[in-house]
């Protein structure tokens, strides 16, 4: 039988029943997922992602103090009275070792809330893509890419990594079937960047970046220079998962 892999361009475009028995990787490549990741890396226990600002401030309002930072944007800049904002760069081990991060972004943590029927849910980004795809290699069942999107709008980034993810597994396992016409169009985008690791590929890679939606964004904000930090490739070897019960981000596993 075969592993079809799709490609859903936005939350919205996705029924979640459609995702139940399936693998689901959640991508917001500018930022929320290479976030998660860096601050996993990083050493904090947790993530505890929230649809709503209230929500997360009432979370961390019940939690032990000095136990939990609260941490996300809105308008791609940190919410006031938050302690860390959505940049990567933020979340160094000696601000989130040891911590629990109670997060909440304008879609990225909405697109894992709706991919939460999947079997399992994974968090993806540039910089874990190695580690992910030999965790969905070892894995059985369809693959669902989730793109976050930006405010019910198909972002380039998202589809880039998509597409990158859909590419390189269609390589490792044998039975794969990328024929969706979301995957085939994320497919040629990654194609569009060479998919060589050379310094061309990287600059192609950071020139749709820059020119993509949650790039631009960025830019307008003055946060650019996050745009590379998600960039990097393979730069960690976990793969975040979400748990429903309890309701948290953790490490699945670390790469051989
Ligand atoms: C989001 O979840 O909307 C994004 O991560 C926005 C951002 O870059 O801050």
């Amino acid at each position: 039988m075969s592993r079809p892999i799709s490609v859903h361009l936005l939350p919205a475009l996705f029924e979640q029943a459609d995702l139940r028995g399936g693998v689901a990787v959640v991508i917001d490549l500018l930022r929320a997922t290479s976030t998660i990741i860096h601050a996993l890396a990083a050493g904090a226990t947790s993530v505890i992602p929230c649809g709503e600002v209230d929500e997360a401030r009432q979370l961390a309002a019940q939690a032990p103090s000095g136990m939990v930072l609260l941490g996300g944007e809105r308008g791609g800049v940190r919410i006031p009275g938050f302690d860390l904002g959505n940049s990567p760069r933020e979340y160094t081990r000696e601000v989130v070792a040891g911590k629990t991060l109670i997060f909440t972004t304008t879609n990225g943590t909405r697109a894992l809330i709706r991919a939460k029927e999947a079997r399992r849910v994974l968090i993806g980004a540039l910089v874990n893509l190695g580690a992910l795809i030999d965790l969905l290699a070892e894995e059985t069942g369809p693959v669902h890419l989730v793109c976050a999107g930006t405010e019910g709008r198909i972002t380039l980034e998202d589809v880039l990594c998509a597409g990158a993810i859909a590419h390189w597994l269609n390589l490792a396992v044998d039975d794969a079937d990328p024929g969706d016409d979301s995957t085939q169009l994320a497919l040629s985008l990654f194609a569009s960047s060479g998919h060589n690791y050379d310094r061309a590929y990287d600059d192609r890679v950071l020139a749709i970046l820059r020119q993509s939606r949650g790039g631009r964004n960025l830019i307008d904000c003055g946060l650019g220079a996050d745009i590379a930090v998600c960039a990097e490739q393979d730069k960690f070897d976990i793969v975040p998962e979400l748990s429903r019960d309890p309701w948290e981000i953790r490490v699945a596993r670390k790469r051989k």
